[in-house]
């Protein structure tokens, strides 16, 4: 792997590699834990954790074990037949939220678009053709093109119109702006409870409460994407426990699996009949592999508590940015739940700070030009976030 060291590695991906990211300059070959180990050996705190997707820290004793048990038992036979860890799976994930069925996919964007085949095919199962779709301006549900076509960005649908048809946006947190667009030809409402990729913006509780009861007043169904928030990363299993509602259906992905790809929807009893046989399917989604990864991590996170400890360290990370934003003019607020937390700065500079703390050896990330978003393994202890926050805390007042 070392062959040629990290200048190879940057060829072969600039030669062979389609150029859709832009990437850190960094190959990290090791993990372990909060921490990252990059070719020539440097050690880094991982404070982004593979953007919310290795919640127990990289190569997770439990995880890793029952990943290697499972290679050496059966990998794959496909949904043909039935597969213990994936009805293993969908209990662990039901007996977690509420009572309904879960279908298994491999991504977020591949969950997203199964919950939004699931809710026209409800309305079509009690006769109604319910077209449309409403969601925020500023959300982010995938990159396919119907999930595209969801996330309220219009500058990513520009360069791939005609989107798909079926989508309208409304302003995010607008509770008057939700109920003047959502009627009787609505199918569902599909939210973040907190947008992250646009920069970690939680939803009020007021507005989620409004969606709840604007759907059951038009009949749509209420889908709430979890894929960033869901799995303990709030402080809670799931994020809409904040908010004293349920969601019709929730989708779920990146911690899920630690690492493995994984994308799942759970749909509440009163809707999960309407998919049936030959309406979804998946040739990978709910394998062995990625669903026995699945289990260590959820048996782990709800043996050990993990929620409180993400609300104990969550706590004790907002308050150090609360003093970093008291202490540096540049910082001028901070947004988040949990262990999903994000610095707004006065002007756009977070690449540049995102590019000087990797240099310090503290991963974060430059969720827009102005906001650095903070999304660390669960298990991180006070001590990394001190060290993390020193670092952050040091190129924030040289930057700025
Ligand atoms: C809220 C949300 N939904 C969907 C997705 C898409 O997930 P994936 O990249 O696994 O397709 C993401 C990814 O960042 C996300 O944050």
């Amino acid at each position: 792997m070392s062959d040629g060291g990290f200048e190879r590695i940057k060829d072969l991906d600039e030669q062979y590699v389609m150029r859709t990211y832009r990437r850190l300059p960094v190959a990290f070959v090791r993990g372990s834990g909060c921490w990252l180990y990059d070719i020539s050996g440097n050690k880094y705190l991982d404070m982004v954790s593979g953007l919310g997707a290795v919640p127990l820290g990289h190569c997770h004793q439990d995880v890793t074990e029952a990943i290697k048990k499972q290679a050496e038992t059966v990998i794959h036979t496909t949904n043909l037949f039935y597969i213990e860890p994936q009805a293993e799976l969908a209990k662990m994930i039901v007996d977690s939220s509420f009572p309904g069925k879960c279908f298994f996919a491999n991504s977020g964007a591949e969950a997203n678009e199964g919950a939004l085949k699931l809710c026209r095919k409800y309305h079509f199962e009690k006769g109604q053709t319910r077209e449309k779709y409403v969601c925020a301006y500023g959300s982010f549900h995938g990159r396919t093109f119907a999930t595209l076509s969801a996330t309220g960005q219009p500058a990513k649908w520009d360069p791939f119109k005609p989107v798909v048809p079926g989508f309208h946006h409304v302003p995010w947190n607008d509770t008057d702006a939700l109920e003047r667009e959502v009627d009787a030809d609505t199918c569902a409402v599909f939210l973040e409870p907190i947008q992250g990729e646009s920069g970690v913006y939680p939803a009020t509780v007021e507005y989620l409460k409004a969606a709840r009861s604007i759907c059951d007043s038009t009949g749509a169904l209420l889908v709430l994407d979890e894929v960033q928030t869901g799995i303990a990363r709030t402080g809670k299993m799931f994020a809409y426990e904040h908010y004293g509602i349920l969601p019709d259906v929730m989708t779920l992905a990146k911690g899920l699996g630690n690492g493995v790809p994984i994308g799942a929807f759970i749909a509440s009893e009163k809707c999960a009949f309407a998919l049936k046989a030959g309406d979804h399917g998946s040739t990978f989604g709910g394998g062995f592999l990625a669903c026995a990864a699945g289990i260590a991590t959820l048996n782990y996170i709800i043996g050990k508590n993990l929620t409180d400890h993400v609300r104990e360290v969550g706590t004790f990370l907002w308050d150090e940015l609360e003093r970093i934003k008291r202490e540096i003019p540049v910082v001028t607020g901070i947004r988040g739940l949990g262990l999903m937390l994000a610095l707004q700065l006065e002007m756009e500079v977070s690449r540049e700070v995102v590019v000087e703390c990797l240099k310090r050896g503290v991963i974060v990330n430059d969720v827009n030009p102005s906001s650095v978003r903070l999304l660390p393994p669960l298990t991180i202890t006070l001590e990394e976030v001190s060290h993390g926050i020193g670092i952050l805390e040091e190129v924030l007042k040289k930057k700025c």
